[in-house]
């Protein structure tokens, strides 16, 4: 393939990271072959595949990659293998570091409901049909980095763990732009979610989120909600929701709870982007945000929805790529109308055979993959 200017750092990482990325791979190709949409593809080792061979869960030289590239498509990391490696060589260390020094401080968690997944979900189908909510996680800092941390021993003979939340002005105001920004684009809509009632972060990311309103968003409706209260309403009636913007570790949990409601955690995607420099680019990085599944892994079980819709991000938030990102969102649309699932999306409790009997297709992750390619060229 011709030489693109558009160039992609790969990232597999462990567990079912390499094997949803493979199908990723084969719909990169049909993109190249059908649509000129080309990129030059670099690939590196992280997590504990990195931390097998190099003795680091992310070396220097794959950290410097992922700073030139135009976009990184990372998979997974993770496993019971690496447990018991030393805190700061965790498989999860390799992308904490790609998080904090590609500077991706705003991670977009899109929960959207296929049609055909309505029953997927272990909520009513009422509750969820049609849902299309957006959770904007603040990525870079929080409990997640603060110092300082660590296990000490106490003179009374126990231990004590520590760590320390922390949010500048800056750091909130930023991420909650990204979040009026967005929701311009949709339904106009943003709650906001802290514990203010408990902690001082959470008291100064709720003055900071109102003050930046007031100054540059006043056409854009804001609420507060304390994130208990967000997790108790995301299932009792999520339709109230457009925009959801929150720290770190509110977002890590929310956006999990939000993925049951769209059928499966294996059919989220996510987007961390960095700010725009001169030119208008941001550093990116796309990942499913499902982890590495070790107990499926290995055995072509996994469903690789998630990580094909973040290479579909990708091609809208980093190419400006819209149509293309369309098409692959309507291919996985038609597929999983057509009756095609991976097990995580059969639907509560029925196994294979019932879900013939019901018309679907019970597929493995590569007959998935290669649905998808068919579709595509079906439609175009
Ligand atoms: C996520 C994951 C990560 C996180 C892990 C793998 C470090 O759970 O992206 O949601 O906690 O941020
Ligand atoms: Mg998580």
């Amino acid at each position: 393939m011709a030489s693109s200017n558009r160039s992609l750092l790969v990232l597999p990482g462990d567990g079912i990271g390499p094997e949803v990325m493979n199908e990723v791979r084969k719909v990169i190709a049909w993109m190249g072959k059908k649509r000129a949409v080309g990129f030059d593809i670099a690939e590196d080792l992280v997590g504990g595949s990195s931390l097998d061979a190099h003795d680091t869960p992310l070396t220097d030289a794959a950290m410097a990659k992922a700073l030139q590239a135009d976009a990184v498509l990372f998979g997974s990391v993770g496993g019971p293998k690496w447990d018991t490696a030393d805190f700061t060589k965790k498989p999860e260390r390799g992308l904490l570091r790609l998080r904090k020094e590609m500077d991706l401080f705003a991670n977009l968690r899109p929960a959207k409901v296929f049609d055909a997944l309505v029953d997927a979900s272990s909520l009513k189908p009422e509750i969820v049909r049609g849902l299309d909510i957006m959770i904007i996680r603040e990525l870079t800092s929080g409990v997640y980095f603060g110092e300082p941390r660590g296990i000490v021993d106490l003179p009374d003979g126990q231990r004590m763990g520590f760590d320390t939340q922390r949010y500048t002005s800056g750091e909130i105001r930023r991420v909650c732009a990204v979040a009026f920004e967005l929701a311009r684009k949709r339904k106009n809509k943003v709650c906001s979610s802290e514990k203010a009632n408990v902690m001082h972060t959470g008291v100064l990311w709720r003055q900071e989120a109102t003050k930046l309103h007031a100054e540059s968003y006043k056409d854009v409706t804001l609420e507060h909600m304390y994130a208990d209260a967000l997790a108790m309403q995301l299932v009792r009636w999520p339709h109230q929701f457009d925009v959801i913007v929150t720290d770190n570790l509110f977002g890590d949990i929310l956006s999990d709870e939000a993925s049951m409601l769209t059928g499966s955690l294996g059919m989220l995607p996510s987007a961390s982007l960095g700010a725009p420099d001169a030119t208008g680019r941001r550093k990116a990085l796309y990942e499913p945000i499902h982890g590495s599944a070790p107990d499926i892994a290995g055995k072509g079980l996994a469903n690789p929805i998630a990580e094909t819709l973040s290479y579909a991000m990708m091609l809208r938030y980093s190419f400006d790529l819209g149509t293309e990102a369309d098409i692959v969102e309507k291919a996985i649309e038609n597929v999983l109308a057509a009756g095609y699932r991976t097990g995580d999306i059969l639907g509560g409790g029925i196994d294979a055979k019932a879900a013939i009997a019901k018309g679907l297709k019970p597929v493995g992750t590569q007959e998935m993959g290669d649905a998808i390619v068919k579709e595509l060229d079906r439609m175009v």
